[in-house]
């Protein structure tokens, strides 16, 4: 019998795993008579904020829509300048452009992470850049303390772009922690992904709250009282229930699951043209991703003969944002050389890692990285 494929993503195992508590989840949410910001997102607000350890979280429609009301409610206002990363998902710099603020780009490190040394020459060369949205990428946690002191030393707005990396850990410190605010996704691909679109913002400012639980329903502060122009972008009810009963309650064994297959790749892949993802051994990638680097020219190569042993492999990501298309016309600023987000893009391949590969199929994704065949 043909084996079969093995996938980046396997929503089917999911539901196999979670089904039935998705099911009483919905059907409370159906009893219950309340579709829109009732006690269910109440409480997976709270319960999500005691996870996080921060005090307060908001629910919100997507990742995207948490940036965009995390920069605004933390003070981003439009012309603001805003340092990021050129290698993330594009709602990164889309959400600070739709806050009107303007993105500086400066490169990443070897990991593929915003370069924070970059970051301290940048800041202190420039007074005008007072806000930063930072993105712990792949999973990996950037280094925590290197970002407080950036935060302090520049008096600097930081929304941490925990998109891809709830749960993320530097030096026994969380991330999502350094910011005044940080934006969280559910988007169903991410390590806690929700079955549609979602979204979270968590902060330690009441203030900071207030503001995106306004923000996220139009803008008003009172029922039909609308302060500023907000967006509608409410987590549903069903949404709350499904991420705080069925899925929530296993986020630590699905880390720690894809910290195993993590583990794995690390000793047990070998090969002299793919190079493995090497993190300080502070950092504690909770692993959304298993990006590897092979040489640009053999980017294709590589893919086709995984494909060829059924197993499908991704790009994160293969254009900078710096060249997207929807960049053109619009105002930013590159203010470093991006010769590693450059490579990055030509050269890096992602490997199925998620909670529900078996042993065997993580054995079939080595052999078939060591027996790719050689240039
Ligand atoms: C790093 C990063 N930031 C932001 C987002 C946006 O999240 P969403 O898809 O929920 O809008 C994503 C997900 O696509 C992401 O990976």
């Amino acid at each position: 019998m043909a084996e079969s494929q093995i996938l980046l993503n396997d929503f089917k195992r999911q539901w196999a795993d979670t089904g039935e508590s998705v099911l009483d989840a919905v059907r409370r949410v159906g009893e219950s008579g309340w579709y829109v910001l009732g006690r269910e997102v109440a409480d997976f607000e709270r319960t999500l904020a005691a996870r996080v350890g921060r005090a307060h979280a908001i629910g919100c429609a997507s990742g995207l829509d948490a940036i965009e009301i995390g920069l605004r409610a933390s003070g981003v206002t439009p012309g603001s300048k805003v340092l990021t990363t050129p290698l993330s998902a594009f709602a990164t710099t889309l959400a600070i452009l739709r806050a009107g603020a303007v993105p500086v780009f400066v490169d990443v490190d070897e990991h593929g992470l915003l370069d924070l040394d970059l970051c301290r020459m940048v800041l202190a060369s420039d007074p005008g850049i007072r806000a930063m949205v930072p993105v712990h990428l792949y999973g990996h946690p950037l280094d925590l303390k290197a970002l407080a002191e950036l935060r302090d030393q520049f008096a600097l707005t930081v929304v941490e772009d925990c998109a891809q990396a709830i749960g993320a850990v530097r030096s026994g410190q969380q991330v999502g922690s350094v910011g005044q605010v940080t934006a969280l996704s559910f988007y169903p691909t991410k390590n806690l992904g929700a079955l549609g679109d979602g979204g979270a913002i968590t902060t330690d400012d009441a203030g900071i709250a207030a503001r995106c639980r306004s923000l996220r329903d139009y803008g008003q502060s009172q029922r039909y009282l609308h302060d500023e122009v907000g967006l509608n972008s409410r987590l549903d009810e069903v949404h709350a229930a499904i991420l705080g009963h069925a899925f929530l309650p296993k986020l630590a064994a699905w880390t720690a699951r894809r910290h195993e297959v993590a583990q794995a790749y690390l000793s047990a892949i070998r090969h002299p043209e793919v190079r493995l993802p090497s993190l300080p051994s502070s950092a504690a990638s909770v692993w959304h991703l298993f990006p590897v680097c092979v040489p640009a020219q053999r980017r294709a190569s590589f893919m086709e003969h995984a494909r060829a042993a059924g197993v499908l492999t991704a790009i994160h990501y293969p254009r900078l944002i710096t060249d997207q298309p929807a960049l053109r016309g619009q105002t930013f600023e590159v203010r470093s050389p991006l010769p590693r987000a450059t490579a990055l893009a030509a050269s890096e391949v992602s490997l199925p890692i998620h909670p529900f590969l078996t042993d065997d199929e993580i054995s079939r994704v080595v052999a078939a990285v060591n027996t790719w065949g050689g240039a």
